[in-house]
């Protein structure tokens, strides 16, 4: 099975986007599974750098890219996005982009919502991305989403309306916002309905397809496994399941077709929002991994919270992924730290764990039991073989495998795609 699943195996941000690229050049197809616009993934190619948030990573090399229905799809940013890739030169027509018929819509509202909550959750807030994420995935558990395929049936959205409106006008009401205008949301959906409905194609059919030919598929997870609904730190996570599995349910194509599970894992930790982090360093350390590392939100433009590797999450990340072999991003953020540490257990009252336990209020007491292992003066920025990097930086590398149980397929040495030092190719597997 020649396909590709690509998680992130931390909290999101591990450097997603350049490894996509640099695998969506060999794919032939490029899957979106979860999520939604709340995603950044930045690719530099050449001397251009492109910020997607919705669309697949494969579209900007003109890759047919297809967006699932386990995302969830605003079709006024589908639209901005669009056009601000045309902008940059970027082809974009049904033919190199297909959106599931079943993706459920983000609406103004869902917006709204995201924000409202927010406001009022005070200390507790979650800091979501106020995109309109979670209140979208609620209705479409709640079985009264709408999707993308109402889209060519608004007469008959009456109904569906109806229990809509019911229930969030009940929310708003709570908040002491107006109902939901009906007609303007009718007239604003009419009018985006011709620009997305081109797109519009049975994803899971153009996937079965291109398996049943033998093409390549590259799955494009966002976020990061520690934000999963399921398996993140609840309730500071997203409302998807970002785990390689999603990349079957996401997508319609079967859990056979994830193929090999590149789990991106960042040399460090950072996290965007609220939540525990055990191994976060609130000091000189994390500045200077925030500085080194640019640490900044790519959709909220939000400081990203920093500290040291946790190997203990991202074994769990492993485990809880399936991951076949990890790419190990942003290396050269560490160079110059005389010593460096790495989380390998929490102490957590008088117990110790080799896991992070579920419940929120032992994750946010986890202490972090750290190993010290020596750092490296000169740069490794750039590297493109092992030849290229320090020893210590090799031991480093080597201590991480042991502990997370995973071995390195490729190390990323910089923004810029040929900075790789390649292991294994995830393809060839
Ligand atoms: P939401 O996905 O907007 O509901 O936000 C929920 C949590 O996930 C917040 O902590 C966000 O900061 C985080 N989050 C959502 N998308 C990303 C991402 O692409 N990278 C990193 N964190 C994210």
């Amino acid at each position: 099975m020649a396909n590709v699943t690509v998680i992130g195996a931390q909290w999101g941000d591990e450097g997603k986007g350049k490894i996509v690229d640099w695998l969506s050049e060999r794919a032939d197809v490029v899957a979106r599974f979860q999520g939604g616009h709340n995603a950044g993934h930045t690719l530099v190619v050449g001397d251009k750098v492109y910020k997607l948030s919705l669309l697949p990573s494969g579209i900007v090399r003109g890759t047919l890219s297809v967006i699932g229905n386990g995302v969830v799809l605003d079709p006024w940013h589908f639209r901005d996005e669009v056009a601000k890739l045309k902008g940059q030169g970027v082809d974009i027509t049904p033919d190199n982009l297909q959106i599931a018929e079943t993706c459920p819509l983000i609406l103004p509202f869902h917006r709204d919502l995201d924000g409202l909550r927010e406001d009022a959750s005070g200390a507790g807030k979650i800091g979501t991305t106020r995109r309109g994420i979670g209140p979208a995935y609620e209705d479409k558990v709640g079985r009264r989403a709408i999707r993308v395929c109402d889209l060519a049936h608004l007469d008959d959205l009456g109904p569906q309306l109806d229990r809509l409106t019911a229930h969030h006008d009940a929310l708003r009401a709570g908040f002491n916002e107006a109902p939901i205008d009906r007609a303007a949301l009718m007239a604003e959906l009419t009018e985006i309905a011709d620009f997305i409905l081109p797109f519009v194609k049975p994803v899971w059919l153009t996937l079965n397809k291109a398996k049943s030919e033998g093409k390549r598929i590259l799955f494009e997870g966002a976020q990061g496994t520690l934000l999963d609904i399921d398996h993140g730190t609840y309730p500071f996570v997203t409302s998807s399941n970002t785990v390689a599995g999603t990349a079957a349910s996401g997508t319609g194509l079967g859990p056979s077709g994830a193929g090999f599970v590149l789990g991106i894992v960042k040399a460090y930790t950072t996290r965007v929002g609220s939540g525990p982090f055990p191994s976060e360093q609130e000091n000189d350390i994390g500045q200077r991994l925030g500085e080194r590392g640019h640490e900044f939100g790519t959709v909220t433009g939000r400081k990203r919270r920093c500290g040291w590797f946790d190997a203990v999450l991202v074994r769990q990340s492993v485990a809880v992924s399936g991951v076949t072999g990890i790419a190990l991003t942003k290396l050269d953020v560490l160079d110059g730290f005389e010593e460096l540490q790495i989380c390998t257990g929490y102490r957590i009252g008088d117990r110790t764990f080799d896991y992070l336990p579920a419940h929120a209020q032992d994750q946010a007491r986890a202490e972090p039991i750290y190993e010290r292992i020596g750092g490296w003066s000169e740069t490794t920025a750039g590297a493109r073989s092992w030849a290229d990097l320090p020893a210590q930086a090799i031991k480093y590398i080597r201590r991480i495998e042991e502990l997370i149980g995973c071995l390195v397929t490729l190390v990323s040495t910089s923004p810029e795609r040929d900075d790789t030092i390649l292991v294994r190719d995830p393809f060839a597997d």
